[in-house]
This record gives structure tokens, C-alpha cells and sequence, in this order.
């Protein structure tokens, strides 16, 4: 693999490996975000049902019944009564389900329900409601006596079909003498007693003050803000991919020219001096040959001169000066040989500093010219 796939390679992994811990903590993040806004919702829910109720207990039908009237089951039929506490909450949860458009439901709900349709009626009711009856335990066999305010909520998460949605159950205890006798009272009733034997729980029912009488259950569905954070995620991830992929595009491209460009254009340099070395090397065999010739004419004019040969002596020496002549020349051009070899080295270790300094003027880096030299 070349250095450019070697760098794609570390690049796509690094890419890889930030872009899934960047979804990973934005899924996580976002999650237990919307799980403890769901949460904080049920409570503001909670919390609104209660106070109503406790209003409407106290001042409505408080005066109703010092006006010699108050709240009746049947209040349709009974002039100046007005219906009871627990009917008016569910009145108004009703209303809250056409108007609130699956923002959040509640309903007050009880193992020993007065109403058959406010029973446990699901796997959750009842995990929730056998976690209040615990805590009942121990408030019971604690040193404190219940109080409305000790309980703590209940509450899991849950996907049915692709649907998620907070279920929250937070305890309704006999906060007061009103309820154990309105609630026992009608626990003795016949209808009522049917209604515990048919769902299998014993009949007589015994409510004390501040005990468990019911509680109010809400369902807070997340499908919708989750959606919402999901699609955030996956702008954040989009922005921070293009981030990604530009800074190391620009990365690249300044290390192609500041680099790649450079060491490839030394690496055909060093080339070159191959065959310049080659040159320099032919050369200086053809010098010390020629010195051999040079020699051989020497060694030729001395016999000639003992021998008295004047004429072959005058030969000898004209071609002796010729031979050194040409030796001259070899050398000349040897000497060039080895000075281009000198420049070409300079101009090499210049490049090789220019890129280890990581091209210390801005033109060099950016005015490199097509056989990667810095201009
Ligand atoms: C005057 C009698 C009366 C009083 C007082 C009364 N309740 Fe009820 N309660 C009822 C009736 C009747 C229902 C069923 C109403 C309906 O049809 O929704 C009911 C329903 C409930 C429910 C819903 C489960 C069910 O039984 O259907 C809870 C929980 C509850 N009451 C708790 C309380 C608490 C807590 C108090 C005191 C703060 C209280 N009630 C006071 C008569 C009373």
C-alpha cells in the first residue's frame, strides 16, 4: 500500500471509530435527557392532579357541605351536590386525553378500585403496585408514620410496537379520616364485594389513615421527543462528518505538497545521480588509462632520445604533448562531472531541510512547481 492508501486507511479508520463514539454518547446523552424529562413531566402531572384534587376537596366541596350539601356518587341526581373527588379527577383526565393528543394520560386506579374500569389492569399496575404495597411495609413497620409525603414514585420505561413511553405510578394514601370511612363503607357493599370476588381478592377490605387507598398512574410517551433528539443526532453527525472530511481533505492536500511532492521529486533526484555517478566513475577510468598511455608515450620518447633518434624523438614528444592534451581535457570534463554532482547534493539537502523544517516560508509550501521544487 502507498503512503496515500496508508493515510486513507488511518484516515476512514479514525473517521469510523469518532463517528461511532460521537453516536454512542449523543444516543446515550439524549436518552437519559428525554428519560428524566419524562420523568420531571409525570411529576408536574402528579403534582397538578393532586393539588386540584385537594382544592376541589377543600374548597368545593368543603363549602358545599357546610352549605348542607357537598360531593355525591350520584350527584346527577341529587340537586347541589357535586361529584366526588375522585370522579372529578377522572372527569378531567378524560378531557386531558381528547385535548392532550398523546402528550400524557393518567388515571387514578387502586387494587380494591371503587370503579371497575380503574383496576390494575396491566403487567405494569401490577409490578408498581406490589413496590407501593413494599414501601406501605415499611412505613408500617418503620418509626415513621406514612405520610403522603414519604412515598416515592414507581416508574419504568417501556417499547411495545416501536413505542416508547414513561409508565409512573405514585402512591393515593388515605390522607384522611374522609376517605377510610367512605372507602370502608363501600367495601361492606354487596356490588363491591362481587367486584373483589370476581377478581380473586378478599372482600372487607380495612383502610387506616395514611395507608395505601390507590394511586395515580401516568404514561408519558417519548416516541415524539425522541424522534426529534434522533434527528438532532444525526445533524450533529452530519455537520461533524463534513467537518471531518474537509480538515482532512485540507490536511492532505497540504501534505501532499509539502511532503509526498517533495520526497517524490528527491527520490528522482537521487535517481539521477545514479547515472551521474556512473559518468563521473567512466570518466576517471578513461583518466588512468590515459595516464597509462601517457606513460607508454614517456617510457617510447626516452628509448628514442637514448637511441639519438632525433626525428623519431621530435615524433615522439608531439605525440606525448597530444596524449597529455587530451588528458587535460578528461580531467576538465571530470571536474565538471563532479561539480554538477556537487550541485545536485546541495540542492537535494536543501529540499530534504525544507521539508523537515515542514516548509518554513509559506511560499515554499504553496509555490511548489510541477517537479516539486519550492519556487
Ligand atoms: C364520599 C366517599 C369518598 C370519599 C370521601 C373518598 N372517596 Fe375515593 N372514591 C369514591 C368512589 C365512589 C370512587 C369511584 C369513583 C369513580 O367511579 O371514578 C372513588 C375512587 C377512588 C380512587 C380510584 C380507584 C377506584 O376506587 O375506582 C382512589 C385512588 C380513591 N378514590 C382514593 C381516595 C382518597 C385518597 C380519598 C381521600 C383523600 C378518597 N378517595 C375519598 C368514594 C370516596
Amino acid at each position: 500500500m502507498g503512503i496515500r492508501g496508508k493515510f486513507f486507511a488511518v484516515i476512514a479508520i479514525i473517521g469510523v471509530v469518532l463517528g461511532g463514539a460521537t453516536y454512542a454518547i449523543l444516543e446515550r446523552s439524549h436518552n437519559s435527557l428525554i428519560e428524566q424529562e419524562a420523568v420531571r413531566v409525570a411529576e408536574i402531572v402528579s403534582t397538578q392532579v393532586v393539588s386540584d384534587r385537594a382544592v376541589y376537596t377543600q374548597e368545593l366541596v368543603g363549602k358545599l357541605m357546610k352549605d348542607g350539601v357537598g360531593a355525591s356518587e350520584n350527584s346527577g341526581e341529587n340537586k347541589g351536590y357535586i361529584p366526588l373527588p375522585a370522579q372529578f379527577v377522572r372527569n378531567v383526565s378524560k378531557r386531558v386525553a381528547q385535548q392532550a393528543k398523546g402528550l400524557y394520560s393518567y388515571s387514578l386506579v387502586s387494587l380494591w378500585n371503587l370503579n371497575p374500569e380503574q383496576g390494575l389492569n396491566d403487567e405494569f399496575d401490577r409490578w408498581a403496585w406490589k413496590q407501593l404495597e413494599q414501601q406501605e411495609q415499611a412505613f408500617a413497620t418503620g418509626p415513621a408514620v406514612a405520610t403522603g409525603y414519604a412515598w416515592k414514585p414507581v416508574y419504568r420505561f417501556e417499547t411495545k410496537n416501536g413505542k416508547s413511553k414513561l409508565l409512573y405510578m405514585m402512591a393515593d394514601p388515605a390522607a384522611a379520616a374522609a376517605c377510610v370511612s367512605c372507602h370502608n363503607n363501600y367495601e361492606k357493599q354487596a356490588d363491591v364485594m362481587a367486584l373483589r370476588n370476581g377478581r380473586g381478592i378478599a372482600p372487607g377490605k380495612t383502610f387506616t389513615l395514611n395507608g395505601l387507598m390507590g394511586a395515580l398512574r401516568v404514561e408519558v410517551p417519548i416516541d415524539q421527543v425522541a424522534a426529534l433528539a434522533a434527528e438532532g443526532r444525526d445533524r450533529t453527525l452530519g455537520a461533524l462528518a463534513a467537518i471531518f472530511v474537509i480538515g482532512f481533505a485540507l490536511l492532505l492536500w497540504l501534505i501532499h505538497l509539502a511532503i509526498i511532492k517533495p520526497v517524490e521529486w528527491s527520490v528522482l533526484k537521487v535517481e539521477g545521480f545514479t547515472s551521474k555517478i556512473d559518468a563521473v566513475v567512466l570518466c576517471n577510468k578513461d583518466l588512468v588509462q590515459a595516464a597509462d598511455e601517457q606513460a607508454t608515450a614517456c617510457r617510447g620518447a626516452q628509448n628514442v632520445l637514448d637511441a639519438g633518434d632525433i626525428v623519431a624523438t621530435t615524433r615522439s614528444l608531439a605525440s606525448l604533448a597530444s596524449v597529455a592534451n587530451d588528458n587535460a581535457m578528461r580531467a576538465e570534463d571530470s571536474a565538471v562531472y563532479c561539480n554538477d554532482l556537487n550541485e545536485s547534493f546541495d540542492d537535494l539537502k536543501t529540499k530534504l531541510q525544507e521539508i523537515v523544517q515542514g516548509g518554513k516560508k509559506a511560499s515554499s509550501l504553496f509555490g511548489v512547481g510541477k517537479d516539486g521544487r519550492a519556487e
